[in-house]
This record gives C-alpha cells, structure tokens and sequence, in this order.
C-alpha cells in the first residue's frame, strides 16, 4: 500500500514538471534562456588592422585606436542626465551586455596584445557622467602603455546638449586625469613621426589647426592624424558618401551629415586647411584614423595617405596600427 502511494507520488511530481517544461516551451522561455546566455557568452573582439611604413622607424611600434564605446553610466552624481542616460543605455546593448562591458572586453584584448600606445578617439562616452568618465578610467589605468583622449561630440554633452560657457570647465574637469589642458590639438611628438591628436568642434576641426599644420610642415617628420569624424575621402573611388547614408541617412545622396569635407558637413576655414594638408600627393601625412560612423571603412585621402575608420568599441570594435 505504502509503495503503491509512493510510486503515484512520483508520477504526479513527474507529469507535474513535464507539463511546466512543456508550458515554458511553448512560451520559448527555455530557447531564449539559452540563446541569452549564448548572447552573454560571447566576447570576441573585431580587429581590423592596418601597416604603415615610417621612414627611419628601427622597430615596429603598434598603436590600438579605440573609439564609440558610448558608455552611458549614471549614478548619484549625475542626476540632471539621469533619464537621458538610462533611455540610451539600452540603444547601446549589445549580445546582452550594456557598452561598458563590450569596452572591457576591447580592453582586455588591447592589454593582452601589449601596444605602445593606445588612442582613445571620441566618444568614449555618451554623456560627460562622472560615473562614465570613472568607469573610462578605471580602465585606461590598466594599460602598462601611454594613452591618449581626443573629444568627440558625445564626451562633453550633459543631459543631451553640449556644456554651457559657465558648466564647461566643471565638465572638463572631469578628463583631466588624461587631459588636463584645453586646446583643441595636440601633437605628440616621436622620435620618426609626429602624432596630431584633433578635438571635433562639431563635425569641424578647430580653428587653432592652422597653427599646428604650420608646425608639422616646419617639422618635416611623417605625420599620423587622429580625429573623431572621417573625411570624405579626395583620392579614388570611394562608396563612404553611400555607405554613411544607408546607416544615417541623409536629404540628398551625394551629401552626408557625419562626414567632413565636400558633399558633407561644409567644411570651415580650418578643416579645408587640413583637407589639403592631408591630401598632397608628396605630403607627409600617412595615417588618419577616425571614428564617429559606427563601421569599419578604409579609402585614401591621397596614393599615400591612408584614411582607416574604426567600428565602434560598444559593438566591440578595434583598429590595430602597426607602423613599421
Ligand atoms: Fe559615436
């Protein structure tokens, strides 16, 4: 009697998880657990790379460009950015990971591969949070190499708007750990090329570039550019204008609104200066790498001069420079 109550007992534990088991399937939730944690699993960097000749370099020196990780944290501090921050924070989920992550694990790739240098190229993120700008650091300070920051149009934006006159110098604050000082340029000076490292003034480069071709031209060294927004590229045949419209879009097809030169954003005094400093034929620019579209493009600014566009760090995209 005793057995007979036990072995009903079983039977209906049995019948009662087969019909939960069969309930779940029905609603997919076993298939989706799965791929979810599938989708978690996956952490896979993609590495587009690039070689450049330097003159007069005795060994190869590698540079990692790492652009558009979008981070967008919020904490206590950032209250006024809070919403913003959240409702973004989903627009940048990627194989079920937020873009902090997807950055780390860019990170971790760059630190096992040991570069020389690391260029972090705008829009390291999406709102000038401190809690973003912590989380950047906390990872920047990992790498045993020197780093740089260039701004792009994201990294100074609060509650979505670019800081006023009076909240500017609060914000930047922020960076300067990395960069304490507030000019639109900097050259980086090696002992075979020299690094200019330009802020976006909104799809510009600033007016202060004039000075800073002056003095590379004077310096005569092979020059590599960093930028957050690509040029539309002066030498072949280039599909860029295209390839930004399918994923921006855009009024007129032979104009694109993320680009800068012609057929783009209208480029001022300054940018046309650096357009034709980048394009002479026998000039000394052989590198420019920018960020800004969300894919990885390459094309030539001239037979020389290389133009490579990083996919984004959130989609756990890197560009590997090795200068040879
Ligand atoms: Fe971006």
């Amino acid at each position: 009697m005793i057995e007979n109550d036990k072995r009903r007992t079983i039977l209906l534990i049995i019948t009662m998880i087969c019909g939960i088991l069969a309930f779940l399937s029905v609603l997919k939730i076993p298939q989706k657990g799965y791929a979810k944690i599938r989708s978690l699993m996956k952490k896979e960097v993609v590495v587009y790379e690039e070689k450049i000749d330097i003159d007069g370099l005795d060994e190869p020196f590698t540079i990692f460009f790492v652009a558009d990780s979008h981070i967008c944290l919020c904490d206590d501090r950032d209250k006024e950015s809070k919403e913003i921050c959240d409702k973004r924070y989903q627009e940048f989920i990627r194989d079920s990971k937020g873009s902090e992550k997807n950055f780390s694990i860019v990170m971790d790739y760059v630190r096992k591969e040991d570069p020389d240098l690391v260029v972090f190229g705008g829009d390291i993120t999406d709102e000038a949070t401190c809690a973003s700008i912590d989380y950047f650091k906390k990872e920047a300070d990992k790498l045993s190499c020197p780093y740089y920051l260039l701004m792009g149009n994201h990294d100074l934006l609060i509650n979505g708007e670019s800081a006023s006159a009076d909240e500017y110098e609060e914000i930047r604050k922020r960076y300067d750990f990395v960069r304490s000082d507030r000019s639109a340029y900097n050259i980086e000076r090696f002992d075979h090329f020299n690094l200019l490292l330009l802020d976006d003034c909104n799809n510009q480069v600033c007016n202060e570039v004039g000075e800073a071709i002056a003095d590379l031209e004077k310096d005569g060294k092979p020059v590599i550019i960093a930028q957050h927004v690509p040029f539309v590229p002066t030498y072949g045949d280039s599909d860029l204008l295209l390839r930004t419209n399918d994923v921006w879009g855009s009024a007129y097809l032979d104009y694109s609104r993320v680009l800068m030169g012609e057929h783009a954003n209208l480029p001022n005094e300054a940018t046309s200066k650096l357009i034709d400093f980048v394009s002479k034929e026998d000039g000394l620019t052989d590198l420019i790498m920018a960020g800004h579209i969300h894919f990885y493009h390459r094309d030539l600014m001239s037979p020389k001069t290389v133009q490579t566009v990083t996919p984004p760090a959130f989609e756990r995209g890197v560009i590997k420079i090795t200068l040879y």
